[in-house]
């Protein structure tokens, strides 16, 4: 199974949003040609309309089949009701090739902060299994050079030991676009950085991996520099 991760898009007609590394980042997805894309949040800055209009017509150009979940800036201006009406459910089950593509929304409206909720981990409950996928757009653990920690989830506890207990062997974030990988017991947490955000000043960038029964293999790469940065975990 080869999964293409996106995340944090912040299209928005201000100077931080980078159309020319966007751009460059669905050509090189392309070219990759993975089974899924999975996008996790923030696609809009301010969850606008026009956003949402302007980043849906961007990923019309993505030719793989891509899966997507809100971020906390798409549920900002009542944007979570506009994700519906763009990209419609903001968490729902998708099976691929035998995986469950398992997608939850961490979002709340005009809140940063991330939480799953119990009546979604309770519904996360019927559906996960040792064969998910499960991504959302907010950290389960801490990762470094984010500073001052506060954008775990509220209910990161929860969600981990629900995950854990199904031997999910995948997740996948995004939120402070910093790129990072985790194992946790024999759960990969990976987290993509930014696509096409100036903020945080990041090295733009996106992952490719590889998902097979005993192995996972992440390479975080740089949209600029074409840089692949290697993470092999045995699961
Ligand atoms: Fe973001
Ligand atoms: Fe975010």
């Amino acid at each position: 199974m080869k999964i293409a991760h996106i995340s944090d898009i912040h299209y928005s007609k201000s100077w931080m949003f980078l159309r020319d590394m966007l751009e460059d980042c669905i050509a090189m997805v392309n070219q990759e040609n993975p089974d899924i894309v999975i996008i996790t949040g923030d696609v809009t800055d301010y969850g606008l309309r026009a956003e949402f209009e302007g980043v849906r017509d961007e990923l019309k150009k993505i030719q793989s089949p891509y899966l997507i979940v809100p971020g906390n800036h798409d549920s900002r201006h009542e944007g979570y009701k506009k994700f519906e009406e763009f990209f419609g459910k903001r968490f729902f089950v998708k099976e691929i090739d035998g995986y469950k593509f398992i997608g939850l929304d961490s979002s709340e409206p005009d809140i940063d902060e991330g939480r799953i909720g119990r009546a979604q981990l309770e519904w996360l409950q019927h559906h996960i299994s040792p064969q998910s996928v499960v991504f959302l757009h907010h950290h389960l653990v801490p990762i470094p050079y984010t500073g001052r920690e506060r954008n775990v989830l509220v209910d990161a506890g929860e969600t981990l030991k629900m995950l854990d207990l199904h031997k999910v062997p995948l997740v996948l974030s995004g939120h402070k676009h910093v790129p990072w990988v985790w194992k946790v017991n024999n759960t990969v947490v990976s987290t993509a950085g930014t696509v096409s955000c100036e903020r945080t000043g990041s090295n733009q960038s996106f992952d490719i991996i590889e998902l097979e029964e005993k192995r996972v293999v992440v390479e975080k790469v740089s949209i600029k520099s074409k840089n692949r940065q290697k993470y092999e975990v045995i699961i």
